[in-house]
């Protein structure tokens, strides 16, 4: 420890008898204790990353009492029956990782329509055994554009399009008695520029001061640009954007890094981290257990690097994690961040030494390793990049998903394509080519999202439908290709169902919806084709779900399967290990997955369309596995299953 942070401690711990006396007061003994508690259990876990981001230019002990105070108010608010909640989920820490949890992920209004609709809705999702449902932005967006709802203006109101905020804490409610928890979108890197910080800060209010960042000239801009990507680079190239308003009114670029109505928010200033840290408590309030922090790895500028996962980030994440616990222990955090292997892990807490930080992160790098295996047909890429990943910490999970909302960005290292011998410029343009269906044998009805014409780059939208060839076959009426697009989506979903931690069914995917193109009569949404993967619910569709010979039946009832199996198989529970075998056939994705408490599990996936053989032998010594569910009858000769083309297998010690 240095000698700066000891001094912190020698302050702190001459405020602390102040601080736990108003706590006791304000809480009452029990609540106090509680609370007195958790305060110093996570104390190191304040004071330190606070330390480390503003050490240098503020009094920490000082920083840490006010925002220590802030989570106090917000312990008072808190209503009752998020109280228990706490005092269940104190009792239960480990909750979210059971696998009984289950995600569903959709827009409200093209889900439902409105909030006051949605509990009508929960039977539906309960079929699906879903235990966590992620509503996409539903905070008051600005006006018009809005970035399918990332740039808020208020995130203390609901979209007045989808309801009010006590529709809001309803649903929170009805999924609650369910079981079930909520989680929503923090968009903590940047607001809306009609959000009331931005505009406080335009006019100059003391209040608001250094909220934003912005530049009188383009020197430091253009420094920054230079080595930063850009995000959005067909409309939105560059980090910045001249607003007329800015600095007083002389003018000046303010940092965008996302479209130029989304200013990034200023984080070296601590006052920001207590306003955030004030609209999350007061999210955590209405019933919001599960938080999607989102974009988090721009949160810290740093000039000459690409501008992401730097340290400070990882400690402003710390912190907050921290200080929303202390106030409202039910709550979790999830990272967005879509980056590097190497750069994502860190995100849950495990660098040199291991700092709570978020509890689930998206694995960004299972989905991507699934696109490109089925791709190549070959899984060997998947097992290496996978197979090298560093451990999660043991009370974190990812959260497993196909698709999102979001484009897919070719997340292969150039070190992993080299070990297979492959450029990974090369390996990455042909996913590219092969999902926008441009590849010759491609079965994908994809499109390019953001291509950059300087360096080549692009993504990917379309729907998981879409992009596994059902949408192809269907047009073409060909119906063995239908076959095996939907053996391909039950395929993707069986390894995320049994990865490990929580899978996310993204709407739409239980029946197959295809790519949506009505975004394209919409002027605020023509521009951005992640529209495409964002459908309308199809309530008609659903209506066949429960018919085996229909397609919506047949994928609605592989996906019922997989989550009333996955509930009860304890090796699938999150918070241990998953390890990466080779079972003699590269066509093949393996994987073993133990819990203490439990034997072993291990699923096998076929990634391309010609059967493959796996050697039992090679399981030998993993105990006693027995078959738990499969695409298709189990066929074994001499210690040698034969896994048919796009087939799985779940296998477990009973
Ligand atoms: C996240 C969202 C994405 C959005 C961006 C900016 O990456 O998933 O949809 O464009 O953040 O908020």
């Amino acid at each position: 420890m240095s000698e700066r942070t000891r001094r912190v401690w020698t302050a702190w711990q001459e405020r602390q008898p102040r601080l736990i006396a108003d706590v006791l007061d304000a809480l009452g003994r029990s609540e106090g204790t509680a609370f007195g508690t958790r305060l110093n259990v996570c104390l190191a876990d304040l004071i330190e990353p606070l330390d480390a981001v503003y050490g240098g230019s503020t009094d920490i002990a000082d920083l840490c009492e006010r925002a220590v105070r802030i989570a106090l108010a917000a312990a008072g608010a808190r209503p009752e029956e998020l109280r228990l909640l706490d005092r269940r989920r104190e009792v239960d820490r480990d909750w979210f990782q059971r696998p009984r949890m289950q995600g569903y992920v959709c827009y409200t209004e093209r889900f439902c329509e409105k909030l006051a609709n949605l509990p009508e809705h929960i039977d539906y999702l309960a079929e699906l055994g879903v235990t966590y449902l992620h509503l996409m932005p539903l905070l008051q967006p600005r006006p018009g554009e809005n970035d399918g709802g990332y740039a808020v203006m208020d995130y203390r109101a609901v979209d007045s399009r989808l309801g009010t905020m006590h529709d809001l804490e309803e649903v929170a409610t009805a999924l609650r008695s369910r079981d079930m928890s909520l989680c929503i979108d923090v968009v903590l890197n940047h607001t809306a520029r009609e959000h009331r910080w931005a505009q406080g800060w335009l006019t100059g209010d003391p209040a608001y001061a250094d909220f934003y960042i912005a530049f009188p000239d383009r020197t430091i801009p253009d420094a920054f640009d230079a080595t930063i990507p850009p995000v959005f680079p067909d409309r939105a190239p560059g980090s910045f954007t001249w607003v007329d308003a800015a600095l007083g009114g002389t003018g000046g670029w303010v940092w965008t890094t996302f479209w130029p109505y989304q200013w990034d928010l200023n984080y070296a200033n601590p006052d920001v981290l207590l306003a955030m840290l004030g609209e999350i408590l007061w999210l955590a309030n209405r019933g919001v257990e599960i938080f999607r922090m989102d974009a988090v790895p721009f949160l810290w500028k740093r000039l000459g690097t690409n501008g992401l996962n730097q340290p400070e980030t990882h400690s402003l994440m710390q912190a907050l994690n921290g200080l929303v616990r202390l106030a409202a222990p039910a709550t979790v955090f999830k990272a967005e961040a879509i980056v590097a292997p190497e750069d994502l892990v860190p995100y849950l807490g495990a660098h040199d030494r291991y700092r709570p930080e978020c509890d689930l992160a998206y694995h960004n790098q299972l989905m991507v390793m699934l696109w490109s295996s089925l791709a190549t047909k070959d899984a060997e890429l998947a097992r290496h990049a996978l197979g090298r990943m560093d451990p999660i910490p043991p009370g974190t999970s990812w959260v497993t998903y196909v698709r999102g909302h979001d484009d897919i960005g070719w997340a292969v290292t150039d070190t992993d394509a080299a070990s297979m011998g492959w450029n990974g410029f090369s390996h990455r343009r042909f996913l590219n080519d092969f999902y926008s269906g441009r590849y010759g044998d491609s079965f994908a009805r994809g499109a390019l999202f953001q291509q950059n014409p300087l360096t080549g780059d692009a993504r990917i939208s379309g729907t998981t439908a879409a992009l596994c060839g059902i949408e192809d076959s269907l047009d073409r009426g060909d119906a063995a290709a239908l076959e095996q697009g939907v053996r391909r989506l039950v395929l993707l979903y069986s390894v995320i169902y049994a990865f490990g931690g929580v899978p996310l069914l993204y709407m739409g995917d239980e029946l197959a919806l295809r790519n949506d193109r009505t975004y394209l009569d919409d002027p605020a949404l023509a521009a951005d084709n992640r529209w495409m993967h964002r459908p309308w619910m199809d309530w008609a569709a659903a209506g066949r779900r429960h018919d085996p010979e229909t397609l919506e039946g047949r994928v609605f009832g592989w996906l019922q399967r997989l989550g009333a199996v996955r509930r009860d198989v304890l090796a699938l529970r999150g918070g241990t290990d998953t390890v990466l075998l080779d079972v003699g056939d590269n066509k093949v994705l393996a994987w073993r997955r133990r819990h203490p408490r439990s034997g072993t599990f291990v699923g096998l996936a076929n990634v391309a369309d010609t059967d493959a053989v796996v050697d039992l032998g090679r399981l030998a010594g993993l105990g006693d596995l027995q078959p738990v569910l499969g695409s298709d009858p189990m066929e074994v000769t001499d210690g040698r299953l034969r896994l048919p083309a796009l087939g799985f297998w779940w296998l477990a010690e009973p």
